[in-house]
């Protein structure tokens, strides 16, 4: 079953015109929740960034996010969704392709959920990354659906045997292909500010708040590409990801090489918030 518009429906009854902008233009925005024990985790700041992505974009939702809730709600019970994940993906509208928006046209709300399984080998042992040039636009900001630069900077990446890349720009570092980087650098936790050139995580909001309660210090500034290869500690947060280490940067070990002790805590203390 699946969300379309103000509905859930089976899936073979989902229709998407040709002419949807969010086809042709990737003109539009989605969202990405975690259904921990058939609730959706972190709800409340998931929907305050799909409002403010739509607000960006200057795309009106069709009816209040109470509603969006109430039917994302319906969509996991109809599935019997326990562990798993929700996409809702919210464009424009259809019209016949043209620049600029249509007047009056409604927006195309669809949405489906998951199995997901926690990825406790990953989680565990760590994963390994590549640094790449960030070639995005400015609005990083804004989970828009066009993922293309993403895409192909996570495939250049596992097509080099690395599992994600870490992206610079020029010599900053600013975040994965669908997660948030984090460095840890003498006791001390750093990751880019939220700006116009990151994704605003709710799971990196989260750690930076769990990193609050266990003192440990953070910095929420620029670091570059040398800074990170001098980490003692790196990981990506990330909805479906949640605090995953990186444990070789570049075919060289992070640290010791195996996931360090600020991570472990901090993992920890995500898990147990988890329902
Ligand atoms: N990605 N940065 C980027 C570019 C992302 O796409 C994501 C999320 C994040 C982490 O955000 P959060 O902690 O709120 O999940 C950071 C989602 C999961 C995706 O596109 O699949």
């Amino acid at each position: 079953m699946m969300l379309s518009g103000n509905r859930i429906i089976p899936d073979e009854e989902v229709h998407i015109s040709p002419l949807d902008r969010g086809y042709y233009f990737g003109d539009g925005i989605y969202e990405v929740f975690c259904i921990y024990d058939g609730a959706l985790f972190e709800k409340e700041a998931h929907f305050q960034r799909l409002l403010r992505s739509a607000s960006e974009v200057r795309i009106a939702l069709p009816y209040p996010t109470e509603r969006l809730e109430e039917l994302l709600g319906e969509l996991i019970a109809a599935n019997g969704m326990d562990t798993g994940l929700v996409y809702v993906q919210i464009t424009r509208c259809a019209a016949p392709r043209s620049h600029p928006f249509p007047l009056n046209a409604e927006a195309v709300v669809t949405g489906w959920c998951t199995e997901y399984q926690r990825p406790l080998d990953q989680l565990e042992n760590g994963i390994t990354a590549v640094l790449l040039e960030d070639i995005r636009w400015h609005r990083c900001d804004i989970k828009t659906l066009n993922l293309l630069p993403n895409v192909l900077l996570k495939q250049e990446a596992m097509d080099r045997g690395a599992n994600d890349a870490i992206f610079h720009r020029g010599d900053t570092v600013t975040e994965s292909s669908s997660s948030n980087v984090m460095m840890v650098k003498d006791g001390v936790l750093w990751t880019h500010p939220a700006d116009n050139h990151i994704l605003h995580g709710i799971t990196r909001a989260v750690t930076l708040k769990l990193a609050g309660q266990l003192q440990i210090p953070v910095k929420e500034q620029f670091y570059t590409v040398d800074d990170l290869r001098a980490a003692d500690e790196i990981f990506l947060t990330s909805t479906g990801a949640e605090l995953t280490p990186v444990v070789k940067l570049d075919g060289q070990p992070v640290g010791a090489g195996v996931p360090g002790p600020i991570i472990r805590r901090l993992q920890q203390a995500y898990v147990a918030r988890l329902p």
